[in-house]
């Protein structure tokens, strides 16, 4: 089977922020074999870019050499035991949909991280994280495909580096392989997680039994809904940087000045709320152009509109700024720039 290749083609739906740009030469291969078969047959001077639904990106320019969205697709009961069942999916296919498949089949652990757009290949990538849960915990193993030779390994979740937003695919291994699924590993009871102060007043006064899964993903939708613009309707990637982590005396001191401050002390240091942050500044809600930060969630950063990597990079640029200018803190910008 020949991989259709698409020349000089348009990247602006596949990049949620909206951001116009065009890849040199865009294939979206369904199957490992398509996927191998592109890599083959790519000019292997001319640089590999990988992405799924581009809802963790800024585009900054076209794109050169060779674009992948992959289209690995399926999703499947591996095997089970009393405690826990484990389940494959293929990088292509669509987050939530895996996250809602595996809540209607009675499973546990996926809930929290309902609605995260994007696909399965990109989740181990950064490590998603949400309302008090990490992929890194319930993932058992990553698919990947090396880029230079073709050749398919697994890596078990201990070997993947997770950290904060991160893995080694992210690190040190960033271009060498492209994810081609995912394996998890779910419980059959209900063991949720609702650490997240809004889901735990959500279910103050709920029986345990009320905590199921399902109940979770509603509350997760609900809370997202509320707060979170939808990349379809508002153009935008999500947290836009960061919760930076400070050292503990830097966060005393920033609590003693600011005691409004919002702050997560961790094994080393202490994690700060960059939306906080963001908002304390003047920046929420606030327009710079055709980009502004949303008025309902400081950290993310939305496109109203025509906007061009300029407008995002001159907003980001004055949020960093005023944000260290005020508390003397650096915030990183979280989602992956290309080229
Ligand atoms: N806050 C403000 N103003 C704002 C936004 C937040 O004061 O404009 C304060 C809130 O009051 C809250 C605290 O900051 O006390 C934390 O806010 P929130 O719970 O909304 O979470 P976050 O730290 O801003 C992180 C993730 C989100 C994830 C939420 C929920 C990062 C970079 N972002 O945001 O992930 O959904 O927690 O767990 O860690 C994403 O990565 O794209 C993303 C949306």
């Amino acid at each position: 089977m020949t991989a259709l290749l698409e020349h000089n083609a348009d990247l602006s739906s596949l990049n949620t922020l909206g951001l116009p740009a065009r890849a040199a030469c865009l294939a979206r291969p369904q199957t490992l074999d398509a996927l191998e078969q592109v890599l083959a047959e790519r000019d292997p001077n001319a640089p590999v870019h990988v992405i799924g639904e581009g809802s963790n990106l800024v585009i900054q320019g076209d794109l050169p050499g060779l674009t992948i969205a992959l289209g690995i697709d399926g999703m499947a009961k591996v095997k089970q035991d009393e405690q826990s069942v484990w389940v494959a999916a293929g990088a292509g296919v669509h987050w939530d949909d895996l996250v809602a498949w595996t809540v209607e089949q009675g499973w546990q652990g996926l809930e929290n991280l309902s609605l995260i757009p994007g696909t399965v290949g990109a989740a181990p990538y950064q490590n998603i994280g949400a309302y008090g849960v990490e992929l890194a915990q319930v993932l058992e193993q990553v698919t990947v495909m090396d880029i230079a030779t073709g050749t398919v390994s697994h890596f078990p979740a201990e070997q993947c580096e997770f950290a904060y937003r991160d893995s080694r695919f992210k690190g040190r291994d960033k271009g060498r392989y492209i994810i081609t699924g995912i394996e998890l590993r779910l419980n059959r009871q209900a063991r949720c997680n609702i650490s997240y102060g809004p889901l735990a007043q959500h279910f103050a006064d709920k029986p345990a039994q009320a905590v199921t899964a399902a109940a979770v993903r509603e509350q997760v939708i609900a809370i997202r809904q509320s707060k979170l613009p939808d990349p379809a309707v508002l153009a935008n990637a999500g947290s836009f940087f960061k919760n930076p982590v400070v050292s503990a005396e830097k966060a005393d001191a920033l609590k003693a000045a600011f005691p409004q401050l919002v702050a997560y002390p961790q094994e080393s240091g202490t994690k700060l709320a960059a939306g906080w942050l963001i908002e304390a500044a003047g920046w929420k809600g606030k327009r710079l152009g055709p980009v502004a930060m949303h008025s309902e969630q400081a950290l993310v950063l939305v496109n109203h509109g025509g906007a061009i990597p300029e407008d995002v990079m001159a907003l980001a640029a004055a949020v960093k700024r005023d944000v260290w200018q005020r508390f003397g803190v650096e915030l990183e910008q979280e989602p992956v720039v290309l080229p």
